[in-house]
């Protein structure tokens, strides 16, 4: 356990109180502060900024450095010579899988990804019009109602069946989303077909004529899924994990993060970025600078959508690979100088020579330029949520699954009460 201790005093306590630190494998400390109730205090953490809320053995960052492991192994080199597949095998198992396994794993996800045929009529229900990150929060949530015959979560077999169906089964339901969205038929996956290529077959795909798959699309929609894979204990994965703590079920708990993942302040920033970068409109200096005034403004809520992030305080990592592959995209599409990556390139070259966000140490993250490839690669921008949701869903499992497996306690934090002190109801 540990032999290094914190050591506590209280004005108005006569006795200083002792809490044990323990030491993880890389990073910061913890000091355990559950002893603190018993001596009638809370800790007191607006937005979890301090606080440890869990042990885990999936994902480290270090902030300061600008680096993040997926099991031990940087994201930049997984990018670089891993593919999704072989990733969600690794963030679910905790290590790389033998051919044989990757084999059998990727075929396994491949036969499951169709889903039931009654979940046609699921969608009948939304307006045409409906933000498909509704509809996917909404038809997630609904799988329970069809995919109930393996919801025991104590039985580690079946909580990898709900693994297994949500990792195959969100391309299709992503992709379907946006066919109801332009009234266009669904399309049925293909299991001849890689996670990549079945994702943009189903999206673009239609029944009047064969879609040619564009290997540098399907290449590059492979890396975004991997670098939006999964990110420790982000908002999103946080909540999976404290609607996991009560038991609900698998299909709950993802649609529980996608609702929270759908916020501007999080996964909603790609969507975001885009709408900043069109709103700017064509690459002048002035309207650049307006809004990066307007960023550092304390009166106005805007902020820089795709900068800043609360553990980097150096390059996103992920940043760098996505605006690495944004330029072999455009390159090869022909548009290396897309007004929209012009405006991004300036943006993120006169904000990183500016006082206040080298000062507040505000960098591009994940969200800064993955819009602009899904944009080339002709996604509309009000699916670019969906398609983190579709990639985060292995970290948000491999965390629900890593927090059950292990025993856990029903999440249920207190607070620092203002509010009235008790008052007697008026005599009428
Ligand atoms: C994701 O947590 C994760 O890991 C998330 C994620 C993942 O993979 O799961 O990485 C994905 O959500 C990436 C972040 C996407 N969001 C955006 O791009 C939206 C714009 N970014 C900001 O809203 C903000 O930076 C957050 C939400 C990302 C972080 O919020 P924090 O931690 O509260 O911000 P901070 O404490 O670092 O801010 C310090 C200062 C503050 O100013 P002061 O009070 O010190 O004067 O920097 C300012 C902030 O106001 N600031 C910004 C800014 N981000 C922070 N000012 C202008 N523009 C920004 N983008």
């Amino acid at each position: 356990m540990t032999d290094k201790k914190a050591t506590l005093t209280v004005d108005g306590i006569d006795k200083s109180i002792e809490f044990p630190v323990y030491s993880g494998t890389l990073g910061q400390d913890v000091i355990d502060v559950r002893g603190l109730t018993a001596e009638g205090m809370f800790t007191y953490d607006p937005g979890f900024v301090s606080t440890a809320a869990c042990e885990s053995s999936i994902t480290f960052i270090d902030g300061q450095k600008g680096v993040l492991l997926h099991r031990g192994y940087p994201i930049d080199q997984l990018a670089k010579s891993s593919n999704y597949i072989e990733l969600c095998y690794l963030l679910l198992f905790g290590e790389l899988p033998s051919d044989e396994e990757y084999d059998k794993f990727a075929q396994l996800i491949s036969n499951h990804t169709m889903v039931h045929e009654q979940i046609v009529n699921f969608f009948k229900g939304f307006r045409r019009d409906a933000h498909p990150m509704a509809i996917l929060c909404g038809v997630v949530g609904g799988l329970a109602a069809f995919y109930h015959d393996n919801l025991n979560i104590t039985n580690e077999k079946e909580r990898y069946v709900s693994a297994v169906r949500l990792i195959a089964k969100m391309p299709t339901l992503a992709a379907m989303c946006h066919k109801y969205n332009i009234g266009q038929p669904f399309m049925y996956p293909r299991n001849d077909l890689s996670y990549g290529e079945n994702f943009l077959y189903m999206m673009f795909g239609n029944p009047c004529e064969e879609y040619k798959i564009n290997p540098v699309f399907a290449k590059a929609m492979d890396t975004i899924f991997m670098l939006h894979a999964d990110h420790e204990q982000n908002a999103s994965t946080s909540t999976v994990r404290l609607a996991g703590s009560t038991g609900a079920n698998p299909f709950a708990c993802i649609s529980a993060g996608i609702a929270a993942l759908w916020g501007p302040a999080h996964g909603g920033a790609n969507e975001a970025v885009l709408a900043m970068l069109d709103e700017i409109g064509e690459e002048s200096e002035e309207n650049i600078q307006r809004f990066i005034d307007k960023a550092k403004d304390k009166e106005d809520p805007f902020k820089l959508m795709g900068f800043g992030h609360r553990v980097y305080r150096n390059f996103d990592p992920r940043a760098k690979v996505m605006k690495e592959t944004c330029d072999e995209v455009l390159e090869q599409l022909g548009m290396a100088d897309d007004p929209q990556l012009k405006i991004a390139k300036r943006l993120e070259q006169i904000a990183l020579e500016d006082e206040y966000f080298i000062e507040r140490k505000l960098y591009p993250n994940v969200d800064f330029y993955s819009g602009i490839i899904l944009k080339a690669i002709g996604i509309p921008t009000n699916m670019f949520t969906v398609i983190f949701a579709m990639s985060r869903t292995i970290g948000w499992i491999s965390h629900w699954n890593e927090m059950i497996a292990g025993g856990h306690r029903i999440g249920r934090p207190r607070q620092l009460y203002t509010g009235h002190p008790q008052r007697d109801y008026p005599a009428k």
